[in-house]
């Protein structure tokens, strides 16, 4: 055929549309991507910065617009956050609260928008459960449980003896500090030999956690045999001020603490730990994927329990090269 100026512009015109149609079209069929609202409590623990890091490793990996807000460990912030990604009209909230009360105004201006919750790491304390779709995280209940039972299982190496304890809470009204302590109490009073002397927070930070084994230290002195700290980085700001007691962390005083964070191995492997329950900070897959169910309306559970174990210092050199944060 013989092409004259007219069919060959005519052709590039046609052209031209089909590439311009199939652009459009191809626009219009791309994933619109999921865009997430996220309030963390804040950087208050080595936890913490791990479980940061897997939820936006992970937004990044899957595609997620991830909009991040840091608390500062401070309600009021979250609820600000919350209040923001609604303005924003982002597809789905997630967060961690600080706190397990005070969340059921800011819940139903979500739900009111429409924008589905999703709780991680930490519960609120609401009466409407359809404030929230699903809560993934850990049993701190039962992590507390596992911190007791390992003390009634050491405790039988001294079966005469009367084993004081302190112990450094969570932040105050946290889901883990009251559920730890529950779970610690209830295991512990099967052995009238194991009592309490001390409770006071830690706020979950090294720096409280020393400062406040310091004034334990002050008080009780050598009448301390147990510490038991709800996360890693309180136990291992005691432990600085046990030694600056003079005292011999990990075997002048026992000491059980939950996370499962590095500086816990490390701290087992230089014999100033006895064991560390772990808590998985890395929500951040799972989240990614729940977040596209929930937004896709499929049916999700309202719970889904992490799965973790225990780590007592005699295997500690050996997961050491394991642990993931
Ligand atoms: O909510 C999880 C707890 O919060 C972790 O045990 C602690 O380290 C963190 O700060």
């Amino acid at each position: 055929m013989k092409l004259t100026r007219r069919t060959v512009l005519g052709r590039a015109l046609a052209l031209g549309f089909a590439v311009c149609s199939m652009a459009g079209s191809s626009a219009a069929f791309a994933a619109k991507p999921l865009v997430m609202g996220f309030s963390q409590v804040g950087a208050e623990s080595e936890w913490r910065t791990a479980n940061t890091a897997s939820i936006k490793d992970a937004a990044k990996k899957d595609g997620v617009t991830l909009k991040f807000a840091d608390a500062q460990q401070k309600q009021e912030n979250q609820v600000k956050a919350i209040r923001s990604f609604i303005a924003q009209k982002v597809d789905v909230i997630a967060f961690s609260p600080v706190v397990e009360s005070g969340w059921d105004t800011v819940l139903q201006e979500a739900k009111a928008a429409k924008i589905p919750v999703i709780l991680t790491d930490r519960a609120v304390n609401v009466t409407d459960k359809s404030l929230y779709v699903t809560f993934i995280g850990s049993d701190f209940v039962e992590e507390g449980h596992r911190a007791g039972r390992w003390l009634l299982e050491r405790a039988k190496k001294t079966p005469d003896a009367t084993l004081n304890i302190v112990e450094l809470q969570g932040t105050v009204g946290s889901a883990p500090a009251i559920d730890r302590k529950a779970g610690f109490e209830q295991e512990i009073a099967s052995n009238p030999k194991l009592k309490i002397i001390r409770s006071q927070t830690g706020d979950f930070t090294r720096a409280k956690g020393k400062e406040v084994m310091e004034a334990f230290l002050k008080a009780e002195g050598k009448k301390i045999n147990v510490l038991y700290a709800h996360n890693d980085d309180m136990a291992i700001g005691a432990i600085q001020a046990i030694e600056e007691a003079g005292l011999k962390p990990g075997t002048d005083i026992i000491v059980v603490s939950i996370d499962g964070v590095k500086g816990a191995f490390e701290a087992m492997i230089a014999g100033k730990l006895n064991v560390t329950v772990e808590c998985s900070p890395l929500l951040g897959p799972q989240l990614m994927q729940i977040a596209r169910d929930v937004v896709a309306g499929k049916p999700v559970p309202k719970r889904i329990t992490t799965e973790e174990g225990v780590f007592p210092a005699e295997v500690a050199a050996k997961e050491f090269p394991n642990r993931k944060y």
